[in-house]
């Protein structure tokens, strides 16, 4: 079978920055290593005024296009995959087409535009979609552009302000791809919760202490699936594993969770044991809180253990560096995270080609996916284009007035006019309704 995965991407992000450890802590009056060691986060990306899901979206595909050399007959999909949505009837992927056939001479007619929505893991989803669509043949030689797209902005005063974010990641799926092949096995974990919801709301209501919990559920679930599917993971075969990151130290339990999973029944728990015994299992426990304290017990001795930091500092560490710097993109964020582990292999000169990613999707409401992808020979020229570093560093850094007033820019709910604090530079900006994504 032909391989089908992601050819090419495209990262763009908001072109405002807030300082979290600098900016952030002080107001809140909170020790600024909650945000940097707890949380594992130096910064937010925001959106300046004339910034939004269309805009970012817009951006990260031409960059991708113009990069590819693609036109728009070569795109037979547009699926935007969004949880900042606007519009309950069109979907955003023709907002983004629009601003595209504004600078291209050909236009998306023949493409089949949706819009994708699980959360966060509405990203995965619609690039499982891509994959799906040209596996099925139904294709006709064209790929699929998939954008994830939020401004992921939490009321004030929420606990999950310091995990803001706003940025965009562009996806060209194709036969033969550059970059990486999708594995046809995936696994999930899926179940009705109300940890993190938005029913037509500008932000999100959300019980932040019980949606890392549902995350972790949920992914040991997709875990499991995914090896009754594909069989066993055994943590030697994986390269890299990019997860959801809402923040980092989210990852740190999800990652903690993953390694004691796998490593059941392997030598690494036989070559654990003596420094600190076997993991618990259920039936050796009269009850599931003697078991659950017993795990616990066990998790919290793997953490320290040698064997395990050295595997974190290798599989996961690496996929965190530009979250770090730019908070929760939701459903662009296992994708960034993807990127940044491709990244630091690249700046460290090694060859990945057909190498083994684990990728762990998540969406609050709530879902995991695990998949695999195969690394391709194309993947450093890909890696090498991004200029996520030079965007990174541009960014404007806000005061905290300067914050309020763009927080407040992008309720819906109030009639702000924000000065723009940074000047557009050859990209789409929202002009307001019926001319917005013009470019300038
Ligand atoms: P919080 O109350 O601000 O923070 O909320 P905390 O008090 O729990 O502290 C966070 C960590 O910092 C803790 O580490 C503290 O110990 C540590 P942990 O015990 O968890 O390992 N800490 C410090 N470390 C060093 N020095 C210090 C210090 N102080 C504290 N001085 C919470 C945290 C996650 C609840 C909040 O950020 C939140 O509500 N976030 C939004 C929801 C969220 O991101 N949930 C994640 C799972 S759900 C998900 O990923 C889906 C999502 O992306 C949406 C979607 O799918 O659409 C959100």
């Amino acid at each position: 079978m032909t391989a089908v995965g992601i050819d090419a991407i495209e990262i763009w992000t908001g072109n405002l920055k807030l300082d979290l450890p600098g900016t952030f802590a002080p107001e809140k009056g909170e020790d600024p290593e909650k945000y940097t060691k707890g949380l594992g986060l130096n910064a937010s990306s925001f959106p300046d005024s004339y910034e939004d899901i269309v805009t970012m979206g817009a951006n990260a595909a031409h960059r991708l296009m113009e990069r590819k050399g693609l036109e728009p007959d070569d795109i037979g999909r547009i699926d935007v995959a969004t949880e900042s949505s606007f519009d309950n009837s069109k979907p955003v992927s023709t907002y983004v087409a629009g601003c595209l056939e504004d600078v291209y001479d050909g236009d998306f007619h023949h493409a089949n535009k949706g819009e994708r929505k699980f959360a966060c893991i509405a990203g995965t989803q619609s690039l499982d979609d891509a994959y799906n669509w040209i596996s099925a043949g139904r294709n006709r030689g064209r790929g699929a552009l998939v954008i994830a797209t939020d401004t992921a902005l939490y009321a004030r005063g929420d606990a999950g302000e310091a995990t803001q974010g706003a940025g965009a990641i562009a996806m060209y799926i194709d036969e033969d791809p550059d970059l990486i092949e999708l594995s046809a096995e995936q696994g999930y974990g899926s179940a009705d919760e109300t940890d993190f919801l938005k029913p037509n709301q500008q932000f999100p209501s959300v019980d932040g202490k019980r949606s890392v919990q549902v995350y972790l559920a949920r992914m040991r679930e997709a875990l499991e699936d995914y090896e009754s599917a594909a069989g066993d993971v055994h943590p030697e075969d994986i390269t890299f594993a990019p997860f959801h990151t809402p923040f980092p130290g989210m990852v740190r339990k999800a990652a903690l969770l993953a390694y004691r999973h796998v490593i059941r029944d392997t030598s690494i728990e036989d070559d654990l044991a003596g420094e600190i015994g076997r993991q618990p299992r259920p039936e050796a426990f009269d009850t599931d809180d003697d078991y659950r304290e017993a795990l616990r017990e066990y998790m919290d001795e793997l953490k320290e253990t040698d064997r395990y930091q050295e595997w974190y500092a290798e599989m996961i560490d690496p996929t965190l560096s530009i979250s770090r710097e730019v908070g929760n993109w939701y459903t662009g964020s296992v994708h960034v995270a993807r990127a940044s582990a491709l990244k630091s292999a690249l700046e460290d000169g090694r060859d990945l080609t057909g190498e083994t990613l684990l990728i762990g999707s998540y969406g609050s409401g709530a879902q995991a996916e695990i998949h695999t992808e195969t690394v391709q020979d194309g993947w450093e020229d890909e890696i090498e284009a991004l200029n996520v570093d030079e965007q990174l560093a541009a960014r404007y850094d806000l005061t905290w007035a300067d914050y309020e007033d763009v927080h407040d820019a992008h309720n819906h709910e109030m009639d702000v006019d924000v000065e723009e604090f940074t000047t557009p530079d050859e990209e789409f900006v929202f002009d307001g309704w019926g001319r917005m994504g013009e470019r300038q």
